[in-house]
Protein backbone atom coordinates (compact mmCIF):
# COMPACT_ATOMS: atom_id res chain seq x y z
CA UNK A 1 0.00 0.00 0.00
CA UNK A 2 1.45 3.19 -0.91
CA UNK A 3 1.84 6.26 1.34
CA UNK A 4 1.12 9.58 0.04
CA UNK A 5 2.00 13.13 1.99
CA UNK A 6 -1.11 14.84 2.06
CA UNK A 7 -0.41 18.57 1.11
CA UNK A 8 3.04 17.51 1.99
CA UNK A 9 4.15 16.79 5.77
CA UNK A 10 0.89 18.71 6.69
CA UNK A 11 0.68 16.98 10.28
CA UNK A 12 3.64 18.76 10.73
CA UNK A 13 4.62 21.60 8.84
CA UNK A 14 2.49 24.44 7.26
CA UNK A 15 0.80 22.62 4.35
CA UNK A 16 1.45 23.00 0.84
CA UNK A 17 4.49 24.77 1.05
CA UNK A 18 7.88 23.54 0.00
CA UNK A 19 9.11 23.04 3.65
CA UNK A 20 5.99 20.65 3.80
CA UNK A 21 7.48 18.76 0.53
CA UNK A 22 10.67 18.33 1.40
CA UNK A 23 10.34 17.04 4.81
CA UNK A 24 7.53 15.03 3.67
CA UNK A 25 10.55 13.28 1.04
CA UNK A 26 13.15 12.57 4.15
CA UNK A 27 10.47 10.20 5.36
CA UNK A 28 10.95 7.69 2.31
CA UNK A 29 6.71 8.20 1.50
CA UNK A 30 5.89 7.11 -1.77
CA UNK A 31 4.49 10.29 -3.25
CA UNK A 32 3.03 13.64 -2.36
CA UNK A 33 -0.59 15.08 -2.83
CA UNK A 34 -1.01 18.64 -3.23
CA UNK A 35 -3.72 20.85 -4.65
CA UNK A 36 -3.75 23.23 -7.78
CA UNK A 37 -5.29 26.78 -8.48
CA UNK A 38 -5.01 29.63 -10.79
CA UNK A 39 -3.76 33.32 -10.08
CA UNK A 40 -5.39 36.55 -11.58
CA UNK A 41 -2.46 36.39 -14.26
CA UNK A 42 -3.17 32.98 -15.26
CA UNK A 43 0.00 31.31 -12.82
CA UNK A 44 -0.51 27.75 -11.41
CA UNK A 45 -0.51 27.86 -7.70
CA UNK A 46 -0.19 25.38 -4.85
CA UNK A 47 -2.75 25.78 -2.81
CA UNK A 48 -6.36 24.17 -0.85
CA UNK A 49 -8.55 26.77 -0.54
CA UNK A 50 -10.25 28.87 -2.99
CA UNK A 51 -9.13 31.90 -0.37
CA UNK A 52 -5.80 32.48 1.37
CA UNK A 53 -7.63 33.70 4.58
CA UNK A 54 -7.14 29.69 6.67
CA UNK A 55 -3.40 29.60 5.56
CA UNK A 56 -1.92 32.38 5.21
CA UNK A 57 -1.38 35.85 6.73
CA UNK A 58 -3.15 37.58 4.17
CA UNK A 59 -6.97 37.31 3.21
CA UNK A 60 -9.14 37.16 -0.32
CA UNK A 61 -9.78 35.32 -3.27
CA UNK A 62 -6.52 33.50 -4.53
CA UNK A 63 -8.18 34.46 -8.06
CA UNK A 64 -7.67 38.02 -7.17
CA UNK A 65 -3.71 38.00 -6.93
CA UNK A 66 -1.59 37.94 -9.22
CA UNK A 67 1.42 35.17 -8.23
CA UNK A 68 3.84 38.06 -7.97
CA UNK A 69 1.34 39.62 -4.73
CA UNK A 70 0.39 36.10 -3.57
CA UNK A 71 3.81 34.95 -2.62
CA UNK A 72 4.27 37.93 -0.55
CA UNK A 73 2.36 36.67 2.14
CA UNK A 74 3.33 33.61 4.69
CA UNK A 75 1.71 30.73 4.39
CA UNK A 76 3.69 29.13 7.62
CA UNK A 77 1.82 32.36 9.78
CA UNK A 78 -0.78 30.21 11.51
CA UNK A 79 2.37 28.27 13.12
CA UNK A 80 3.07 31.84 15.21
CA UNK A 81 7.02 31.83 14.33
CA UNK A 82 7.74 28.46 15.03
CA UNK A 83 8.78 27.84 11.43
CA UNK A 84 10.90 31.06 9.07
CA UNK A 85 8.71 32.46 5.97
CA UNK A 86 7.15 30.12 4.07
CA UNK A 87 5.89 31.47 0.76
CA UNK A 88 2.81 30.16 -1.50
CA UNK A 89 5.25 28.12 -4.28
CA UNK A 90 4.22 28.13 -7.62
CA UNK A 91 3.40 24.90 -9.34
CA UNK A 92 6.43 25.36 -11.51
CA UNK A 93 8.69 26.02 -8.46
CA UNK A 94 7.39 22.69 -7.20
CA UNK A 95 7.69 20.47 -10.33
CA UNK A 96 11.40 21.90 -10.75
CA UNK A 97 12.46 19.97 -7.24
CA UNK A 98 10.07 16.86 -7.75
CA UNK A 99 12.28 16.62 -10.79
CA UNK A 100 15.17 15.51 -9.14
CA UNK A 101 13.52 13.35 -6.49
CA UNK A 102 11.74 9.43 -6.81
CA UNK A 103 8.89 10.95 -5.43
CA UNK A 104 5.08 10.65 -7.18
CA UNK A 105 2.56 13.45 -7.44
CA UNK A 106 -0.53 13.53 -7.15
CA UNK A 107 -1.94 16.95 -8.45
CA UNK A 108 -5.19 17.62 -6.93
CA UNK A 109 -6.95 19.87 -9.60
CA UNK A 110 -9.45 22.39 -7.65
CA UNK A 111 -12.20 23.36 -9.82
CA UNK A 112 -15.13 21.83 -7.46
CA UNK A 113 -16.04 25.27 -6.10
CA UNK A 114 -15.20 28.08 -8.42
CA UNK A 115 -14.06 26.62 -11.63
CA UNK A 116 -10.64 28.07 -13.46
CA UNK A 117 -10.50 28.47 -16.81
CA UNK A 118 -7.93 26.28 -18.50
CA UNK A 119 -6.42 25.15 -15.09
CA UNK A 120 -6.05 21.77 -16.55
CA UNK A 121 -4.49 22.75 -19.91
CA UNK A 122 -1.74 25.06 -17.45
CA UNK A 123 -1.36 21.97 -15.20
CA UNK A 124 0.12 19.50 -17.51
CA UNK A 125 1.63 21.77 -19.75
CA UNK A 126 3.78 22.83 -17.47
CA UNK A 127 3.98 18.77 -16.13
CA UNK A 128 5.20 18.51 -19.36
CA UNK A 129 7.55 21.18 -19.52
CA UNK A 130 9.40 19.06 -16.90
CA UNK A 131 8.80 15.90 -18.07
CA UNK A 132 7.51 14.87 -15.28
CA UNK A 133 4.31 12.44 -17.26
CA UNK A 134 5.29 9.40 -15.72
CA UNK A 135 5.33 9.95 -12.21
CA UNK A 136 2.30 12.21 -11.43
CA UNK A 137 -1.53 11.43 -11.57
CA UNK A 138 -4.69 13.65 -11.42
CA UNK A 139 -7.39 13.75 -9.24
CA UNK A 140 -10.60 15.90 -9.02
CA UNK A 141 -13.80 16.11 -7.39
CA UNK A 142 -15.33 18.21 -10.63
CA UNK A 143 -14.84 15.12 -12.83
CA UNK A 144 -15.29 16.85 -15.76
CA UNK A 145 -12.02 18.55 -15.09
CA UNK A 146 -11.01 14.60 -15.19
CA UNK A 147 -12.53 14.06 -18.54
CA UNK A 148 -10.76 17.34 -19.73
CA UNK A 149 -7.49 15.63 -18.26
CA UNK A 150 -7.84 12.60 -20.20
CA UNK A 151 -8.99 14.71 -23.41
CA UNK A 152 -5.64 16.37 -23.24
CA UNK A 153 -3.00 13.87 -22.03
CA UNK A 154 -5.28 10.32 -22.67
CA UNK A 155 -2.59 8.19 -20.59
CA UNK A 156 -2.83 10.16 -17.60
CA UNK A 157 -3.91 8.23 -14.71
CA UNK A 158 -7.04 9.97 -13.22
CA UNK A 159 -8.45 9.32 -9.43
CA UNK A 160 -11.99 10.25 -9.27
CA UNK A 161 -12.32 12.15 -6.06
CA UNK A 162 -15.44 11.13 -3.45
CA UNK A 163 -16.75 12.81 -0.44
CA UNK A 164 -16.78 9.92 2.38
CA UNK A 165 -20.52 8.84 0.84
CA UNK A 166 -18.67 7.63 -1.88
CA UNK A 167 -20.41 6.53 -5.09
CA UNK A 168 -22.28 3.00 -5.89
CA UNK A 169 -20.84 1.02 -8.06
CA UNK A 170 -17.47 2.91 -7.84
CA UNK A 171 -15.61 0.24 -10.55
CA UNK A 172 -18.34 0.67 -12.70
CA UNK A 173 -18.05 4.61 -12.86
CA UNK A 174 -14.67 5.08 -12.56
CA UNK A 175 -13.79 2.38 -15.75
CA UNK A 176 -16.35 4.18 -17.73
CA UNK A 177 -14.76 7.09 -17.56
CA UNK A 178 -11.42 5.48 -17.89
CA UNK A 179 -10.37 6.81 -14.32
CA UNK A 180 -7.77 4.74 -13.57
CA UNK A 181 -8.48 5.12 -9.68
CA UNK A 182 -11.28 5.93 -6.93
CA UNK A 183 -10.39 8.46 -4.19
CA UNK A 184 -12.88 7.94 -1.36
CA UNK A 185 -12.90 8.98 1.87
CA UNK A 186 -12.50 6.43 4.33
CA UNK A 187 -15.32 6.76 6.32
CA UNK A 188 -18.11 5.22 4.23
CA UNK A 189 -15.73 2.48 1.92
CA UNK A 190 -16.49 -1.13 2.46
CA UNK A 191 -14.42 -3.90 1.47
CA UNK A 192 -17.11 -4.96 -1.13
CA UNK A 193 -16.37 -1.28 -2.99
CA UNK A 194 -12.46 -1.95 -3.05
CA UNK A 195 -13.05 -5.65 -4.55
CA UNK A 196 -15.27 -4.30 -7.07
CA UNK A 197 -13.01 -1.70 -7.89
CA UNK A 198 -10.13 -4.10 -8.43
CA UNK A 199 -12.33 -6.60 -10.66
CA UNK A 200 -12.45 -3.84 -12.88
CA UNK A 201 -8.60 -2.53 -12.88
CA UNK A 202 -9.30 0.17 -11.04
CA UNK A 203 -6.95 0.87 -7.96
CA UNK A 204 -8.90 2.89 -4.57
CA UNK A 205 -6.54 5.48 -2.90
CA UNK A 206 -8.08 7.11 0.01
CA UNK A 207 -7.85 10.19 2.36
CA UNK A 208 -7.47 11.46 4.86
CA UNK A 209 -6.15 8.29 6.92
CA UNK A 210 -4.44 9.75 10.28
CA UNK A 211 -4.72 7.32 12.83
CA UNK A 212 -4.15 3.19 13.16
CA UNK A 213 -6.81 1.65 13.16
CA UNK A 214 -8.44 3.04 9.46
CA UNK A 215 -5.25 2.67 8.49
CA UNK A 216 -4.84 -0.75 9.02
CA UNK A 217 -8.33 -1.78 8.52
CA UNK A 218 -7.56 -0.47 4.68
CA UNK A 219 -4.57 -2.27 4.24
CA UNK A 220 -6.24 -5.08 5.06
CA UNK A 221 -8.73 -4.45 2.98
CA UNK A 222 -6.20 -4.02 -0.56
CA UNK A 223 -5.82 -0.65 -0.88
CA UNK A 224 -3.94 0.58 -3.46
CA UNK A 225 -2.99 3.62 -1.57
CA UNK A 226 -3.66 6.35 1.40
CA UNK A 227 -3.12 9.98 1.88
CA UNK A 228 -2.28 10.83 5.27
CA UNK A 229 -0.85 14.13 7.23
CA UNK A 230 1.82 11.52 9.02
CA UNK A 231 3.40 10.20 5.84
CA UNK A 232 6.61 9.27 8.33
CA UNK A 233 4.29 7.10 11.17
CA UNK A 234 2.13 5.40 8.37
CA UNK A 235 5.53 4.72 6.00
CA UNK A 236 7.22 2.87 8.73
CA UNK A 237 3.70 0.96 9.54
CA UNK A 238 3.67 -0.35 6.28
CA UNK A 239 7.26 -1.49 6.19
CA UNK A 240 7.01 -3.26 8.88
CA UNK A 241 4.37 -5.19 7.82
CA UNK A 242 5.78 -5.90 4.30
CA UNK A 243 9.38 -7.11 5.79
O1 LIG B 1 -6.85 13.74 -2.30
C1 LIG B 1 -7.38 13.57 -1.06
C2 LIG B 1 -7.74 14.85 -0.38
O2 LIG B 1 -6.74 15.78 -0.64
C3 LIG B 1 -9.06 15.42 -0.77
O3 LIG B 1 -9.53 16.37 0.09
O4 LIG B 1 -10.00 18.62 0.91
O5 LIG B 1 -7.85 17.56 1.51
O6 LIG B 1 -8.26 18.35 -0.79
P1 LIG B 1 -8.86 17.79 0.44
CA1 LIG C 1 -6.31 17.67 -1.85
Amino acid sequence: MKIYAHRGYSGRYPENTMLAFQEAAKTGCDGIELDVQLTKDGQVVVIHDETIDRTTNGTGRVVDYSFQELEKFNAAARYEGKYDFCPIPSFEEYLKWAAGEKLVTNIEIKTGVYYYEALEEKTIQLVRQYGLEDRVFFSSFNHMSLVKVKELAPNALCGALLEHSGIGNAGYYCSRFGFGAYHPGYKGLTEKEVKGCHERGVKVNVWTVNDMNTLEQLYDWGCDGIFTNYPSICKAWVDSKEK
